[in-house]
């Protein structure tokens, strides 16, 4: 059970930039729904989609899996997820922790790695499926390419990339709608302007959203074969990109 998040709820004179460390870990469920329209409905469906890639004996990958949401939907559809083997990686050891902790009752311990590293120097392989929801967000632009060339290489023909975002439009008319509607929706679920206004400080620089055309731009460069929107929920999508 995820505590409240209340942690931008004071004024605070020295904004520092957002870091997926233990105070986050420990509200990051409460904050992520609360904060990414569409998330529990997203998770929910995820697990569908990402289940009909699984291929018994090949990897699945989870990058920056936070406390593992991504996978654990995909065990609810797939049980046993078919005899393949499941790589679950962060950065953040007050994350992976926690993750491990909650897969640790779930039918995923006998099949689940943990890796502690940043995903653009891990080495992945012959992989069916890999799930990059809302973590390439936090990956510096210059270094996006790059890593979606490496996953595109080490999955096998048939095997699927999810990527998850939040978005910006190039129209600015529409840019400015989803945002006061992403605005809203945080108000509705309790956040105060404070909260908001020091939270999106905090991100400013660590979360660079970029157009949903340039995801699919980098994606078709590294040779997916479809690239399909397969879920969108104001500035937020989730593409399914297939080998
Ligand atoms: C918004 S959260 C992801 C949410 C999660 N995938 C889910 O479905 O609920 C972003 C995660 O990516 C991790 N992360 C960000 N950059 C990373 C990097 N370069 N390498 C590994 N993990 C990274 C963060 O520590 C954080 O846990």
């Amino acid at each position: 059970m995820s505590d409240k998040d209340d942690l931008y709820y004071k004024k605070t004179d020295k904004l520092i930039d957002f870091e997926f460390d233990e105070k986050v870990a420990a509200v990051f469920s409460d904050m992520i729904e609360r904060s990414v329209p569409g998330y529990r409905s997203l998770i929910s469906q995820l697990g569908g989609v990402a289940a009909m890639f699984v291929k018994s004996k090949t990897n699945i990958y989870d990058l920056g899996c936070s406390l593992g949401a991504a996978s654990l939907s995909l065990a609810a559809r797939l049980p046993g997820i078919q005899g393949a083997q499941l790589i679950l990686v962060d950065r953040s050891k007050a994350m992976l922790d926690k993750c491990r902790s909650n897969l640790s009752n779930s039918e995923l311990a006998s099949v689940a790695d943990y890796v502690c590293e940043d995903i653009r120097n891990i080495k992945i392989n012959n992989a069916s499926l890999v799930f990059l929801n809302f973590t390439l967000q936090f990956i510096e632009p210059n270094d996006r390419q790059t890593l979606i060339d490496k996953i595109f290489a080490a999955l096998r023909p048939g095997g699927a990339l999810i990527l998850s975002e939040k978005i910006i439009f190039a129209d600015k008319q529409e840019n400015d709608l989803m945002l006061s509607l992403h605005y809203a929706f945080k108000k509705a679920n309790g956040y105060s302007d404070l909260e908001i206004s020091q939270k999106r400080s905090a991100l400013e620089n660590v979360l660079i959203p970029e157009t949903g055309d340039k995801h699919k731009q980098r994606l078709a460069a590294a040779g997916f074969n479809s690239v399909t929107t397969w879920y969108q929920c104001l500035n937020f999508i989730s593409v399914l990109a297939i080998k």
